[in-house]
């Protein structure tokens, strides 16, 4: 057997019947919006908002989300077809071991470890910056000194360099330990938090319109220049790169509607309530984050994003410029903290399913996929992720970890579309719930458009991601290969 061997349909769904068995079809249209509202606001919104006005588009950062959500529904929609076919864990590692061999389906196993493990490390750090905000904002006590909250690569203004970032890590090693109990978020916790969630954004856009500033939107999508992080790295800023780095950057926010099309065979209705769902979920998130760019890069200036608010610009901002809603800094701040917890626990979730998935292959080695004998959690799976995301987390700065997340995810979406159209020729007849419109026009431009994005992310991020694949290529010919199940049947 070769690199290219692939797992056949019928093999799948009976693997599909086997280990999801006993799923039942419960969830409607609008438990699938809230399913995919509880995980795609997070850090991306209330941190990278700001970071992508920082370093890349001033206020055309709403146009970069406007590029971002399309590249996300063409997206989409392919993820729905494959879904509705393939309902099995394992997401866009299990579609490609289908569509295109073994070796794609391990490389795309390998990045989507950047799409949840480093993700999850993304949104612990965010966590990190929300907490020391409450610490002296709300609660009015010191913050957790710099040294011990930022990684070795950041250095403060008045000169302190970082050597652990362990608020990060504590809120990843918490969420991991829920994760292997199996605590599930009830269908009630998960509503409150959207709830809240959505509410916040609509405050701020409501009550921060009227302190817009217009001189801030003066030149809304600035003139083409450069810009140079604190790590060093330079960014395009304005014009039409600024507008693609922008939207590269802020794609972050809307990661997590690929989850949606996890919840396939719990679906009532697939055919019809799966693309609702995820473009539902979409569509909403797209106007919210649209209009709170607009009101945050009207409120407060790209040199606060720069060098005053950072990470916890949003709350920065309410409080210089707001006055008289101090309250609302601080319900956000608090509200923040328990958005992003459930961000991590969705993410981490993701990844432990993924590594089962290649566990159960032999891609990696079998423990990735023992189960806890009381709990039945993949729990040493899950201590692996907390290792690796902890390492993350601990010591490497938010923006590094969160531009990662977003061109592994971006290159995992093209493999998706592109599954689509193989999908169509070699299974013609294979039963699908819900198809693609358009094919192959609607994959095709869903290529473009992500290409587009990876492209506006710069060298140093094609470099990163390079390099990761590179060590995947070593880990598969090494070891992966020689012990797949498929290779050796
Ligand atoms: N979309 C998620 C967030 O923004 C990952 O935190």
């Amino acid at each position: 057997m070769s690199i290219w061997s692939k797992k056949s349909i019928t093999q799948l769904l009976a693997e599909a019947d086997d280990s999801e068995k006993g799923l039942k079809r419960t969830l409607t249209a609008w438990s699938l919006v809230a399913l995919g509202i509880g995980a795609i606001i997070g850090a991306g919104l209330f941190v990278r908002t700001a970071t992508a006005a920082a370093q890349n588009a001033g206020p055309s950062v709403t146009i970069g989300f406007i590029v971002a959500a399309i590249g996300c529904a063409l997206a989409g929609l392919c993820y729905a077809e494959l879904s509705s076919s393939i309902p099995i864990s394992g997401s866009a590692y299990t579609y490609t071991y289908a569509t295109m061999g073994e070796l794609l389906a391990w490389i795309i196993g390998w990045d989507l470890i950047l799409e949840y493990a480093v993700g999850a490390a993304t949104v612990g750090i965010a966590w990190s910056e929300y907490l020391n905000n409450l610490l002296v904002n709300v609660l009015h006590t010191s913050p957790i000194p710099y040294e011990w909250s930022h990684s070795p690569f950041q250095t403060s203004a008045d000169g302190v360099t970082g050597i652990i970032n362990l608020p990060a890590l504590f809120i990843v090693a918490v969420i991991s330990l829920l994760l292997i109990k199996g605590t599930k978020e009830s269908a009630f916790v998960n509503g409150i938090i959207v709830i809240t969630k959505v509410a916040i954004v609509v405050m701020i856009i409501v009550f921060g319109w009227h302190f817009i500033n217009p001189a801030n939107h003066d030149v809304y999508i600035p003139p083409t220049s450069t810009y140079t992080d604190d790590s060093g790295v330079t960014h395009n800023f304005g014009g039409l790169m600024g507008i693609l780095g922008a939207a590269g950057t802020v794609f972050f926010a809307f990661i997590g509607f690929d989850a949606v099309s996890t919840a396939a065979q719990e679906t009532k209705n697939p055919k019809r309530d799966m693309p609702i769902g995820i473009l539902g979920s979409l569509a909403i998130c797209t106007i919210l984050y649209i209009l709170f760019a607009h009101v945050l890069t009207g409120v407060a200036t790209v040199d606060d994003f720069r060098t005053g608010g950072k990470e916890a610009s949003v709350a920065f901002a309410i409080n210089k410029y707001m006055v008289g809603y101090k309250w609302l800094a601080d319900f956000v701040t608090v509200a923040i903290l328990a958005g992003f917890s459930s961000v991590i626990l969705v993410m981490l979730l993701g990844q432990s399913r993924v590594f089962y998935s290649m566990g159960k292959d032999g891609l990696l080695p079998n423990m990735f996929s023992d189960l806890h004998p009381k709990f039945k959690t993949p729990y040493k799976a899950n201590l692996i992720i907390l290792v690796i995301v902890g390492l993350f987390a601990a010591f490497i700065p938010g923006d590094v970890v969160g531009d990662m997340t977003s061109i592994g995810t971006l290159f995992a979406f093209i493999l998706v579309c592109i599954s689509v159209i193989v999908l169509r020729k070699k299974e013609p007849d294979m039963p699908r719930q819900f198809k693609t419109p358009l094919v192959p026009i609607v994959p095709i431009l869903g290529v473009l458009v992500c290409l587009s994005m990876i492209y506006g992310l710069g060298w140093t991020n094609w470099a990163r991601l390079i390099g990761w694949l590179a060590l995947g290529l070593i880990i598969y010919f090494g070891y992966s290969k020689k012990n797949s199940k498929l290779n050796n049947s």
